[in-house]
């Protein structure tokens, strides 16, 4: 049996990573903040799937929080095989109207953790010659997004990279770059979600069935839905300056997250 540890398990895409990874019969470290909600989920996931599910109670805005999860990838007594790091929130308003603590919170969560935690876990993963790595980044790493696109960026780049250098030990590297997904996100960050199209929306639970599907087919960065792929394709063609305008005027109280 193998086990999966999930950053940001108890909501939206990590709670659709722990249903179908836990459905598949692979036993589960549970991360997040909130004590009860994970060990609600764990006694959920086990009784349903019979898996084995731990909880982790950390906060990855904090040095304390990343070095737990860090001290549990490296524990080769119970060896982690697929890493999936979701953890992630946004924050309300442009360059200069969020706070300089928020601004380098997201850092911590979606950069310094993401690197600390991928490195933990592959550095045990290519001793043991196989293993896994999602780093949930976004669409909006492709567009001119304030710090939530920037850090997005940087986990898309770092994944292609690290996954490039790790070629050959058996252990894949893969960046999951969603558009929209009903999850807690927006209400979390105090978001409105009035004007997303309807066609915009995409369910957690198949998104994460198609990342694993490219996972297992060896990609380094997944887009996985029809409609985000056709609009990646528009981004690509279209020249960075207008790119920066429609990104701004449409993406910030409502553009992808
Ligand atoms: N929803 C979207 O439209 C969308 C689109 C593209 C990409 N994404 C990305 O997908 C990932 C998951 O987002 P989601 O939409 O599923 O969000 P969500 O529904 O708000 O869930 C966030 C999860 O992360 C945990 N979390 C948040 N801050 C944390 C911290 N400091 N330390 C540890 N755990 C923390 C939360 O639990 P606790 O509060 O208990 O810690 C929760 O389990 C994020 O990286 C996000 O950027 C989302």
């Amino acid at each position: 049996m193998t086990t999966a540890l999930i950053t940001g398990s108890t909501a939206g895409i990590g709670a659709a990573f722990a249903r179908r990874l836990a459905a598949q019969g692979h036993n589960l470290v549970l991360v997040a903040r909130d004590v009860k909600r994970l060990g609600e989920q764990a006694t959920e996931l086990h009784d349903r799937h019979g898996i084995e599910a731990e909880v982790l109670a950390a906060d990855l805005s904090t040095d304390e929080g990343i070095a737990a999860v860090e001290r549990r990838l490296g524990d080769r007594t119970h060896p982690v095989d697929l890493l999936v790091n979701n953890a992630g929130f946004g924050n309300k308003g442009r360059f200069l109207e969020v706070s300089m603590a928020d601004e380098l919170t997201m850092l911590k969560v979606h950069v310094e953790a993401v690197l600390r935690l991928t490195s933990a876990a592959t550095e045990s993963m290519r001793s043991r010659g196989r293993g896994g790595v999602v780093n949930v980044a976004s669409v909006a790493a492709f567009v001119p997004r304030g710090t939530y696109g920037a850090s997005k960026a940087w986990v898309v780049q770092f994944t292609q990279g690290a996954a490039r250098d790790l070629s050959g030990t058996g252990v894949r590297l893969m960046a999951l770059c969603p558009g929209f997904v009903r999850t807690e996100f927006h209400q979390r960050a105090g978001m409105g979600t009035d004007n997303i199209p309807n066609w915009m929306w995409l369910d957690a639970d198949k998104l994460v069935a198609t990342a694993l599907d490219d996972l297992a087919r060896g990609k380094t960065v997944s887009v996985p839905d029809p409609r985000y792929k056709a609009l990646m394709g528009v981004v690509k063609l279209t020249p960075r300056g207008l790119l920066g305008g429609v990104s701004s005027r449409t993406g910030r109280k409502y553009g992808p997250q």
